[in-house]
């Protein structure tokens, strides 16, 4: 069999686990307003199940609806109401022979007044992040009263069919708190060494057992805290800490890395090559005797079965992964691995989350957290073989290409290039987004797979698409960028995008006008060639719009290289020397010298495209990026809407 090791049975506790995989717990806002799965967080990982993995560790799930709400969305099991819907939760999942913990959860330090109208609760009244708002010290009266919550959260997972719990013990919430040399400053039972430090969790893990015996129990704490800074602890704390609870008769250990300061280590951007942190799951395998859990950016099957030969854990976690594609492990098994939708690590999912307040989606999966909406079953199979043609062979049309033909049309996708991927040919370019080629690569295997006729080198106009008699008409073209035709000389510049696909030559000297995603990735592609920089850029910063995680990880490779940057500027000419530029702040215009003007100005949608098909009276669609410029999240997300709910007239 494939992945053999993957596909071994695994134990935890009491617990026999189907296989090796485990789904790490991630957030997804998918709750309704009273912590309660809902429909939508149900079906949700009633596909994970369905695809095949092992064990479910869902979301981090409150045991306190008073002092700790995240987020208006969050899980909680902070009720007795709570149960009844967890009980359809915990059904759903075991119907398809997966297992399911509940990651229980309290904020403490992190959690938000503007939800409880409560000043937050910690260990020693230190604020997190460093400027936030500051939480009180808890007393030993509020320390027992939210003990006795995870013990409450606890005996009602149990009720509610739950196979096991986990203690979030990582990434800075209140049980990390108590763990942390640098937020807990207390000189009573639960501060100062690292027995004292311990009690507070130990108390829980002790509380459970004994209301509920050998009830499954994982801890998750981070195994590093990779964060130099006093008071944060390093691989040798983390196992420290991993002896003593292996000591309190927990069932396995759960690693994650990183802090409240460094999430990062958590939760990586691209620029972090798989199997990075491995040394510190490892580690921990070495030194315990209870069961490992580790995510290491697995990304596909090969990598989770090297892992566990190497011995890096006893069960690989997907977290992401599961994310972009729930039928990863049915995929696994069936010694199909090319076709799983592989997390390219963009961390869209992350900024609508932690960025944007919103419920998680996925640039890759257009059904996440839509599962309960767009439930197969329910697709129109009703194309009959009547043709529709598909403009443009980048993410937004290939998706929409491979739902119309699901559905039964008989697809003709026209693509100009001699390639497919569109965009996305030029987004896996800069450096470390090479993995976007999969992305390209699975997407066209789907469409072949469905019988999508692909013809490349095939420049689609009005006159021809008509000549097909299609009865729809999909334009997937893209999002051409912006060129302002009023700016005097723009002729003479050249796009980010052909600097980043070699088409136009950068000279040693550069001005880069906009700093949006395209911008910045060009850049950092003319520093490391060498090249002198000028960015332009007319808002007050950089980078505006981009997501923190990945505007630092793009500048902490810009930044070395010293370019010069002007914000709040606005190009107002290309000249033969270079550019004319104007401080927005005083109306000053200056010359900048440059051998070269590259244009990251964004794009604009293909509305007067539109138009042209329409006069022929074909019925046709906008998709994608023609319809709203945007990211490989809207394109592939418009691309499988339109083709869902399109109707042939
Ligand atoms: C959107 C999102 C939400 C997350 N929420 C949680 C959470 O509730 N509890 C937790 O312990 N980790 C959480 N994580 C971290 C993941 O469990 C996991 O450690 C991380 O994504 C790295 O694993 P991966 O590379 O397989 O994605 C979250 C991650 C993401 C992307």
């Amino acid at each position: 069999m494939a992945y053999e090791k993957l596909f071994e049975k695994g134990r935890i506790g009491p617990l026999t686990i189907r296989n090796r995989a485990v789904m790490s717990p991630m957030g997804t806002d998918f709750a309704d307003t009273n912590g309660n799965a809902s429909p939508r967080l149900i079906a949700y990982y009633a596909e994970r199940a369905k695809g095949g993995i092992g064990l479910i560790i869902n979301e981090y799930t409150g045991v306190d609806d008073v002092d700790s709400i995240p987020t208006q969305h969050n899980l909680r099991m902070a009720q007795d109401y709570n149960v009844k819907a967890a009980e359809e939760l915990t059904r759903t999942v075991h119907r398809y022979g997966a297992k399911i913990f509940a990651q229980l959860h309290h904020g403490g330090a992190t959690s938000k007044s503007a939800f409880t109208g409560r000043q937050n609760l910690s260990p020693s009244g230190i604020p997190m992040p460093p400027a936030g708002e500051v939480p009180r010290e808890m007393t030993l009266e509020d320390i027992r009263r939210v003990q006795d919550k995870f013990v409450a959260a606890t005996v009602r997972c149990k009720k509610a069919g739950y196979d096991g719990v986990e203690l979030h013990a990582a990434h800075g919430y209140l049980m990390t708190q108590f763990l942390s040399a640098y937020y807990n400053h207390r000189t009573d039972q639960y501060g100062g060494s690292l027995e004292n430090r311990c009690r507070f969790i130990d108390e829980v893990i002790a509380g459970i057992r004994e209301k509920l015996g050998n009830y499954p129990i994982s801890v998750r704490i981070c195994g590093d805290e990779m964060t130099d800074h006093p008071g944060f602890w390093n691989l040798e704390g983390g196992l420290a800490i991993a002896r003593h609870l292996e000591a309190q008769g927990i069932d396995c250990i759960n690693i994650s890395n990183g802090s409240s300061w460094n999430g990062n280590a958590n939760c990586e951007p691209f620029s972090y090559t798989p199997g990075w942190k491995k040394h510190v799951a490892k580690a921990f395998k070495e030194a315990l005797s209870i069961p490992v859990i580790a995510t290491n950016t697995v990304k596909d099957p090969d990598f989770a079965e090297q892992l566990l030969e190497e011995g890096v854990s006893d069960f690989v976690a997907l977290g992401r992964s599961q994310f972009a594609d729930p039928e990863f492990m049915n995929k696994a098994k069936a010694g199909r691995p090319e076709t799983i939708r592989k997390c390219i690590s963009c961390m869209y999912c992350r900024e609508r989350l932690l960025g944007g307040a919103m419920p998680v989606e996925c640039s890759l999966n257009p059904r996440l957290g839509a599962e309960y909406r767009y439930r197969w079953q329910d697709l129109q199979k009703n194309g009959a073989g009547r043709p529709v043609v598909v403009v443009g062979g980048g993410p937004g049309g290939l998706e929409c290409a491979i739902i119309l033909a699901k559905r039964g049309f008989a697809v003709t996708l026209l693509e100009k290039g001699d390639t497919l991927g569109g965009t996305l040919n030029i987004a896996k370019l800069p450096p470390f987004k090479a993995n976007i080629q999969g992305t390209i690569d699975v997407l066209a295997l789907e469409a072949r797979k469905n019988g999508v006729d692909i013809r490349l080198n095939t420049e689609a106009t009005p006159d021809l698409v008509k000549s097909m008699n299609p009865v729809g008409v999909f334009l997937a073209v893209g999002a051409p960028p912006l060129v302002p035709k009023s700016i005097p000389g723009i002729e003479k510049a050249v796009l980010a995008e052909d600097v980043i696909l070699g088409k136009a030559l950068c000279g040693p000297t550069a001005i880069l006008v906009g700093t949006g995603l395209t911008g910045l990735e060009c850049a950092e592609m003319v520093l490391e060639h060498g090249h002198k920089l000028t960015m332009v850029e007319m808002n007050p910063a950089v980078g505006q719009g981009i997501y923190n995680v990945v505007f630092n990880d793009i500048m902490s490779r810009i930044t070395p290289h010293a370019p010069e940057v002007l914000t709040s500027h606005k190009l107002t000419a290309v000249t033969e020397s270079g550019a004319e530029v104007t401080d927005l702040t005083t109306g000053e215009t200056k010359s900048l010298s440059a051998d070269t003007v590259i244009l990251a100005l964004g794009t604009h949608d293909q509305e007067a495209m539109l138009e042209a098909y329409e006069q022929l009276g074909l019925n046709t669609v906008l998709v994608g990026s023609a319809e709203v410029p945007g990211r490989i999240a809207g394109a592939i997300r418009g691309g499988f809407e339109k083709a869902w709910v399109f109707e042939a007239e």
